[in-house]
């Protein structure tokens, strides 16, 4: 993998890893998700802030729960239902589409990206939001949210030239190919929670270990305890009776190529690892010469080692043998007071 794919997987990983422990997990479109349910929120979020769509959101949901409901729907009952939200001609394109979708899709909902993007009120973002949250598919969005994150991330002045072109390259080039979901909200979370337009709230930010603009602007350079930037990490540290489970590193932003316990970021769901005989969970805090990094370690103990699906370089250590491995400082002294 060459550095540029390697950034970008940093940032997806980032921004997916976050939503996992900090998105709005409980938005109600996010429940029974279905493409039907996802139009609808997306349309509604085109232009209104998240608090104000959850109740139309839910009237509307409980009068209509699909697109077979909603096929008889006069334009005045859509408009109904729309009333106090505002820019109604969203509701008249609901209308329109639901209309579309009855005559032309043998009222299923489409799947294809080229379709979505002809329908009224669907433009290239929203169909991507649908792609990828309705049907967990590869699509890059660029909303308002997401522009902010990604033009103070990359320093991309929003109202220069050619500005929206280069924040789409860059969107399609951050977005993965795996936890497209996670990935999708949690941009649009990040951008929503954390990233705001006014004061962005960068020192809780999974993407300030490399935001152009986190420490430029926003006056956290300073080298002072408060002031600086935390990254959390979680890790997991499997070992056996007589070996430690260890990874290199392979990203550039710290602690390139030291050997560390499985970084919880590269799986979402920590499948890869067996039920442990016993767990314990240890924090600590630990000073780089740029950033804070608050780390958890969870250490699973097993009686044997074993195989590990993965691509990562990995190796089952033998622990006499640890100290001929780079290992951090904060790792090496879990090893040493907790395991
Ligand atoms: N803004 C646009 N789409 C959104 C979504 N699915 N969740 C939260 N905010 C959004």
């Amino acid at each position: 993998m060459n550095n540029l794919n390697q950034n970008n997987k940093d940032f997806s990983d980032a921004v997916s890893n976050w939503f996992f422990t900090s998105g709005r997990n409980n938005l109600p479109w996010r429940k029974k998700i279905s493409p039907y349910r996802v139009w609808i929120s997306e349309i509604m979020l085109q232009q209104t802030k998240v608090n104000t769509v959850i109740p139309f959101f839910k009237k509307f949901i409980k009068k209509y729960p699909n697109l077979q409901s909603l096929s008889d729907a006069s334009e005045d009952d859509i408009l109904a239902l729309w009333s106090g939200l505002g820019f109604y001609k969203r509701a008249k394109n609901i209308f329109k589409t639901k209309e579309i979708i009855k005559n032309s899709f043998n009222n299923t909902f489409p799947k294809k990206f080229d379709e979505l993007i002809l329908l009224p009120g669907i433009g290239k973002s929203t169909a991507g939001a649908i792609m990828s949250i309705a049907y967990g598919k590869s699509f890059p969005i660029l909303d308002a949210n997401v522009k902010r994150v990604i033009s103070r991330f990359d320093n991309i002045d929003i109202k220069s030239k050619g500005a929206i072109k280069n924040l789409w390259e860059k969107a399609e080039a951050y977005t993965p190919n795996k936890n497209i979901f996670e990935y999708t909200q949690g941009i649009m979370d990040l951008g929503a929670t954390i990233c705001h337009s006014r004061s962005p709230s960068c020192v809780e930010c999974p993407l300030n270990y490399s935001c152009k603009n986190a420490y430029k602007k926003f006056d956290i350079s300073k080298r002072n305890k408060k002031q600086r930037l935390t990254k959390k990490i979680n890790f997991t540290l499997a070992h056996s009776n007589e070996t430690f489970l260890l990874f290199r590193k392979n990203d550039k932003s710290f602690w390139e190529s030291l050997w560390v316990p499985y970084d919880n970021k590269y799986n979402l769901k920590s499948d890869i690892f067996k039920q442990p005989e016993k767990s314990q969970v240890q924090n600590l805090s630990h000073a780089l010469s740029h950033i804070n990094l608050d780390i958890t370690v969870e250490i699973f103990d097993y009686k044997k080692p074993f195989k590990i699906e993965t691509n990562l370089e990995y190796q089952w250590i033998n622990k006499q043998k640890i100290n001929q491995f780079g290992l951090p400082k904060p790792i090496k002294f879990i090893i040493e007071n907790y395991v």
